[in-house]
């Protein structure tokens, strides 16, 4: 099947590499013309695990095209997904620019029937919006053609995206067109090869489950954040609760992560986009505006810890561990690292931070920020460190040299943002261990 994704970041490299894979041939278009030409010469301008071999074969095999050629990316698919991103505006709503942009940029070309199916999160109404734009552009060509839309939401997650599209959980197509459908089905066969994932339902129905999803996920977190807060009042462990109420099948295991917050590009925004829509539709979530207002909060609670315990900040030296907004990616979009790194700062305390992938995007971040420093390994961020905080859970971080890291830090004081370590193990060890909602 000939293929056409708009937007080549997160979504739409993985989406594009994985689509040709299966045999498809794939027209990834960007707006981003550095975007293109580091693709163009091999560069995956993305971490993401398992990404760059499927996109290097796909190339090699001519199934994968990256351009910037808006004419020849409409011409080529008669699927057109669109992956742009929809960041969030002023008021917190999604910023739906790139989707209508995308979306025109299709009724200006468009020559023969086409499905435009929208993986972007988007809010509801979206798919009807996109519709109208392509028909204004084709009625200043004076041309009357057929196309059809649909809500095709994505849901993989950064870190463990390549697999997820992979083995998705579920394929969502909101659609009423029943030969979109069926191409759309087509389309994701060569997934769900064992069983039928797809779920076809009405488009704002599709619309509205991506929102719901992230939300209920963003909401699980929060309250054990503060569900965590509580429990370092109460005398009681976190991770006791945590086990005690997930080995109840109607709660799960997932999600139940206490920790700094959640950030990265899609909770926060989706959060508040949904905030936003409930708002205007008369129906404001009651609910969201507490998840979002709780980690708010989370994320400067171990600013709190680090400043309790120091006092006075200024001419301190902090390691920092982990940059990402969640182990297994790049991607730095309203980090918790960032929270706390300012907090750092404005206190007067000097950051040396450390990520196992995250280091280039970081030194972009703070190329002119005289008091952080992004160094190459963990040990290295701890060379003339007053005390260490931990604030991503990558796998390098799980298991290191205590006694090399007690050793070298001034202080032998660990703020532990995601409580990977064992409180009386770090007691034995002779570390002062803050983690949250664990008792010490
Ligand atoms: N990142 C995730 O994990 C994830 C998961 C599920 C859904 N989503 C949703 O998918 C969408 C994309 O997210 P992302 O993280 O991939 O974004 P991203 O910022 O990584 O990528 C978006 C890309 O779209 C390009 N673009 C913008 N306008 C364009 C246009 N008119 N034509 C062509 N390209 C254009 C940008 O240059 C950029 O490369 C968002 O709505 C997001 O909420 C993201």
């Amino acid at each position: 099947m000939k293929v056409t994704v708009i937007g080549t970041g997160y979504v739409g490299l993985v989406s594009g590499a994985c689509l040709a894979d299966a045999g498809n041939t794939v027209f990834c278009l960007d707006v981003d013309q550095g975007k293109i030409d580091r693709l163009n010469r091999g560069e995956i301008p993305i971490f993401e695990p398992g990404l760059e071999s499927i996109v290097k074969r796909n190339e090699a095999a001519g199934r994968l095209v990256f351009s910037t050629d808006v004419a020849a990316s409409v011409a080529h698919g008669e699927l057109q997904l669109i992956a742009v991103g929809t960041p969030p505006s002023e008021d917190g709503s999604a910023d739906m620019q790139h989707v209508l942009a995308a979306a025109r940029a299709i009724g200006r070309h468009m020559q023969s029937w086409k499905v435009v199916a929208t993986k972007s999160t988007v809010p509801v109404g979206t798919a009807d919006q996109v519709k109208s734009v392509i028909e204004e552009e084709l009625r200043k060509r004076n041309l009357k053609m057929d196309l059809a839309v649909a809500s095709n939401p994505e849901f993989l997650k950064e870190g463990a995206a390549v697999e997820d599209f992979m083995r998705p959980d579920r394929i969502v197509i909101g659609c009423e067109d029943s030969r979109a459908i069926a191409l759309l089905r087509q389309l994701y066969a060569p997934y769900q090869r064992n069983h039928d994932r797809v779920m076809v339902m009405g488009v704002r129905s599709a619309e509205l489950t991506k929102y719901a999803a992230n939300s209920m996920l963003a909401t699980r977190i929060s309250f054990m954040n503060e569900v965590a807060n509580l429990a370092e009042s109460l005398g009681a462990d976190i991770e006791e609760v945590r086990r005690g109420i997930g080995s109840d099948p109607r709660i799960g295991y997932h999600f139940l992560y206490p920790g700094v917050g959640f950030g990265g590009s899609c909770f926060p925004k989706d959060v508040r986009a949904l905030q936003k829509s409930a708002a205007d539709a008369g129906r404001p979530l009651r609910l969201l505006a507490a998840v979002h207002e709780v980690n708010e909060a989370q994320k400067r609670v171990l600013f709190g810890k680090i400043s309790r315990r120091f006092p006075h900040l200024e001419g301190k030296t902090i390691a920092v561990w982990g940059l990402a907004f969640k182990a297994n990616t790049d991607d730095m979009r309203e980090a918790s690292s960032r929270v706390l790194i300012e907090d750092l700062v404005a206190a007067g305390a000097s950051v040396r931070a450390y990520d196992p992938a995250a280091g280039h995007e970081a030194r972009k971040l703070y190329a002119d920020a005289k008091n952080v420093t992004i160094v190459e390994s963990a040990m290295q961020a701890i060379d003339g460190a007053d005390a260490l905080a931990l604030v991503t859970e990558w796998q390098e971080f799980r298991s290191p040299d205590f006694p090399a890291l007690k050793a070298r830090l001034k202080t032998p004081a660990i703020f532990d943002g995601r409580n990977l370590y064992d409180p009386v193990v770090m007691k034995s060890l002779g570390f002062e261990y803050y983690p949250i909602g664990r008792k010490t």
